[in-house]
């Protein structure tokens, strides 16, 4: 299959198609038309369609797509057909809530290792993983075919520890630090601010409330 440089609102909407297709395979829906997908997804067709399209449209044939398939398709195209591990630093309420998370390796993210800078915290179990000294993290890393790193740390810390990781030979770093990171080109990095989300929500209850009052 022909990839072209694809979009990141593209690749940003595939992860809630892969989990649909997930749920209708678990169903045991074999095959979904573009507009059923549609009306569950409350997309419209025409986005679903075109979205495929970077992709060559995955064969929708006759009467819709082959769910199983396109499950199948859209995971390779996100990777989730590769396994990779990861690395939490900072083993604090976030951290341990990360690695405590089980379905990540469901999708083959591998928790294979946490580290912190707290000697109280060193030696303690998240799921059967133990924390470790940072002074362990460049052995670990490079024994361990380690790819991604959890940053779940103060800001302050966060640039010089992502330095380091790169350094290691690390491939992307999961970044929940609020501060943003620089990193050499081919160091893939994805930022999460939960609170941008929650703020999202607050516009979004404000606006409602003004739409119903101007309404009155
Ligand atoms: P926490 O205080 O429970 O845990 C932070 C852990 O990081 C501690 O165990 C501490 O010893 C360790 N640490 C600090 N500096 C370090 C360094 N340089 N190297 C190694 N370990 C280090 O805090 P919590 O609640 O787990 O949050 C962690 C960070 O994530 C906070 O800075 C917070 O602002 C941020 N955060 C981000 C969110 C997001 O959506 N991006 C959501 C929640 C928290």
């Amino acid at each position: 299959m022909e990839i072209k440089e694809i979009s990141q609102a593209v690749i940003g909407r595939l992860p809630r198609y892969y989990r649909y297709l997930g749920d209708l395979k678990d169903e045991g829906v074999e095959r979904i038309s573009s507009q059923e997908l549609s009306e569950l997804m409350k997309v419209t067709a025409s986005q679903i369609r075109q979205d495929f399209n970077n992709f060559g449209g995955f064969g929708q044939q006759g009467y819709g797509y082959n769910v199983e398939y396109l499950y199948k398709e859209i995971g390779k195209i996100l990777g989730l057909d590769q396994t990779h591990h990861f690395i939490i630093i900072g083993a604090g309420n976030l951290g341990q809530a990360l690695g405590g998370y089980l379905n990540f390796e469901r999708r083959g993210f591998i928790f294979s290792g946490m580290f912190d800078q707290n000697p109280a915290l060193i030696g303690k179990e998240v799921r059967g993983v133990k924390v470790q000294p940072m002074e362990e993290m460049e052995a670990f890393v490079k024994n361990n075919a380690v790819d991604i790193a959890v940053l779940t740390i103060p800001k302050t810390g966060a640039v010089d520890v992502a330095e380091k990781l790169v350094s290691y030979g690390i491939k992307a770093i999961w970044n929940f630090a609020h501060v943003d990171l620089n990193v050499p080109e081919g160091i893939q990095v994805e930022n999460v601010h939960l609170s941008d989300s929650l703020m999202k929500l607050s516009y979004n209850i404000n606006r409602y409330d003004q739409l119903v009052a101007e309404n009155q």
